[in-house]
């Protein structure tokens, strides 16, 4: 006899697992089906963000800086080490095993809450059954109440340069090289050619990213731009904008990389080369072609704000719908769509959603930039709070960077915050509470920050916007 679910989610990603979770504590019947494989052959849940994305990323991150930091820091602290160097091998062990116990917790989540985990394949069929193909066993007709879509996404893969998985490798390729190339090209200044490109250039390779737009970090505030460009320029990436590329050549040494730039054509000789522009929705086999579901142009699932799908009972989330492709964005579709389906009000506030760049300096920021707000037309005040003039900053040793608060000038509406410097991915949270609760400036202003703290500086930057900071002359 075929099984039947309440709600039957594909896809054990970020925005998958935490939406079965959640409707499993809803007192839902849920079974959750994930096919992913790592590059051992095993199947793990947790989706890109936990086995080839967040995670590994940020454990290399995190080991990279700390070398960094052992050359060019501990010095000043009057530490001396004597020769430092990095066992790639053992930072690599300590990658996969972080995967793996987060990966693994999934599991037991699943366990712990009750939810079906399936290893393999699924399938939307018509009227909301799902055909699942495990790895092992018989294929199999599952009936669902309610389904949710949460398939995810892929790289994309430039023409000119096909990833090979030796020398033109995509993200999850570079998280696992188990060398360091002495010449590394990334192709894209987004995201994942900062974090990883900064891995790699920390180790010693000498990093070349070549990026199609003018301007750096189209998406951040520009005076967050500019600092953090001057910043990777010191680490030693070199970053060309405006720089198209052209074509990609593997050979057996290398990898000789062309582009058009203003001057015309150029050419770098890489041994490894990156590519990393952007990702694209992943429904490969997730469909089939009765199921009713209706793809964008640019082969997202089309859902309206509550992330329903056209098909009535039929939700999708995450990466495999519109909006940025974060683990914490698809998370809070999960649970939205879990709460909806248990006949709760949910919804996502798409205007609050954080992004972090976990570079060194790091990047953060929560609703617009400030040249969104003159845009838009709407009276504004920023004020701004350098880490050089915060005293937790100086006992770091982190001193570069700053906060910046911009304001509507009518009502003191918070409109934007946007943080380049130490834990800048963790001083956010306080911004976007804040404007979650339709917080004013001064609601941040008259917030009691402990002494000494890096937050302080989220405090002196809302005082700023008023010329009210205390700790630094204030703009005349
Ligand atoms: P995914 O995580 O892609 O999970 C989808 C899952 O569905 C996969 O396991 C897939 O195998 C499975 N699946 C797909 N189709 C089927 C099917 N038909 N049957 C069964 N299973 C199926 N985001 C952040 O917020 N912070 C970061 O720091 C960050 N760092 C990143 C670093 C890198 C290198 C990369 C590549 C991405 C990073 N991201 C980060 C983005 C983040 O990983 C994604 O936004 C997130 O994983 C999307 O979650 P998801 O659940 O929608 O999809
Ligand atoms: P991205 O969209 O962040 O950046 C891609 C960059 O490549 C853009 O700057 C784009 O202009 C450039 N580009 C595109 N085509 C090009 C070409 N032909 N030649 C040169 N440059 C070109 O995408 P990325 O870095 O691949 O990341 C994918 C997704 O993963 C992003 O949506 C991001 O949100 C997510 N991610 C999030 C992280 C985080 O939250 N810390 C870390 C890593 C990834």
């Amino acid at each position: 006899m075929s099984r039947n679910y309440d709600v039957v989610v594909i896809g054990a990603g970020p925005a998958g697992y935490i939406a079965a979770i959640r409707a499993a504590q809803n007192g839902l019947k849920v079974a959750c089906i994930d096919e992913w494989k790592n590059k051992d052959g095993k199947n793990a849940f947790g989706g890109t963000c936990l086995n080839a994305g967040c995670i590994p990323s940020k454990a290399l991150l995190e080991s990279t800086e700390l070398y960094h930091r052992a050359h060019g820091e501990f010095a000043k602290h009057g530490i001396e080490t004597g020769k430092v160097s990095m066992d790639i091998a053992t930072m690599q062990k300590r990658r996969a095993a972080i995967v793996r116990q987060l990966t693994n917790g999934v599991a037991g989540l699943f366990k712990a809450n009750k939810v079906d985990g399936l290893v393999g394949h699924g399938k939307l069929l018509a009227d909301k059954k799902v055909e699942f193909t495990p790895v092992d066993g018989d294929v199999e007709v599952i009936g669902a109440a309610q389904v949710i879509l949460a398939s995810g996404s892929a790289p994309v893969e430039l023409p000119m340069a096909k990833f090979d998985g030796e020398r033109v490798v995509d993200s999850w390729g570079a998280l696992e090289f188990e060398d360091v190339p002495k010449r590394l090209g990334v192709v894209g200044a987004g995201a994942i050619g900062l974090e990883l490109g900064s891995v790699w250039a920390r180790l010693g390779a000498e990093v070349t990213i070549i990026e199609a737009l003018d301007d750096f970090l189209y998406m951040a505030d520009r005076e967050v731009a500019k600092l953090a460009a001057k910043e990777f320029k010191q680490l030693g990436l070199d970053i060309r904008l405006g720089a198209k590329l052209t074509s990609a050549k593997a050979g057996k040494k290398g990898v000789t990389v062309e582009y058009e730039d203003k001057s015309g054509k150029q050419s770098l000789e890489v041994d490894k080369l990156v590519v990393a522009v952007g990702r694209k929705p992943f429904t490969e086999g997730l469909l089939a072609e009765d199921s009713g579901i209706q793809l964008d142009e640019r082969g997202f699932i089309v859902v309206d704000e509550s992330c329903r799908t056209r098909v009535k009972g039929v939700f999708a989330i995450g990466d495999c719908v519109r909006g940025p492709m974060l683990a914490h964005k698809g998370s809070e579709e999960g649970v939205m769509a879990a709460d909806l389906i248990a006949g709760e009000l949910a919804e996502v506030n798409y205007d609050v959603v954080p992004s972090v760049i976990y570079t060194a300096p790091e990047i953060a920021w929560v609703g617009k930039t400030e040249e969104q707000v003159k845009d838009s037309g709407r009276a504004y005040k920023t004020g701004s709070f350098p880490f050089s003039a915060n005293g937790r900053a100086k006992a770091l040793e982190q001193t570069s960077g700053f906060v910046k608060v911009i304001s509507a000038e009518d009502d003191d509406e918070l409109l934007g915050v946007h943080i380049v410097g130490p834990m800048a991915g963790e001083l956010i949270a306080e911004a976007v509470l804040a404007m979650e609760f339709d917080a004013s400036t001064e609601d941040l202003q008259r917030t009691i920050h402990a002494h000494p703290s890096l937050a302080e500086a989220m405090h002196e930057a809302a005082l700023a916007a008023d010329k009210r900071a205390l700790n630094y002359p204030n703009k005349s």
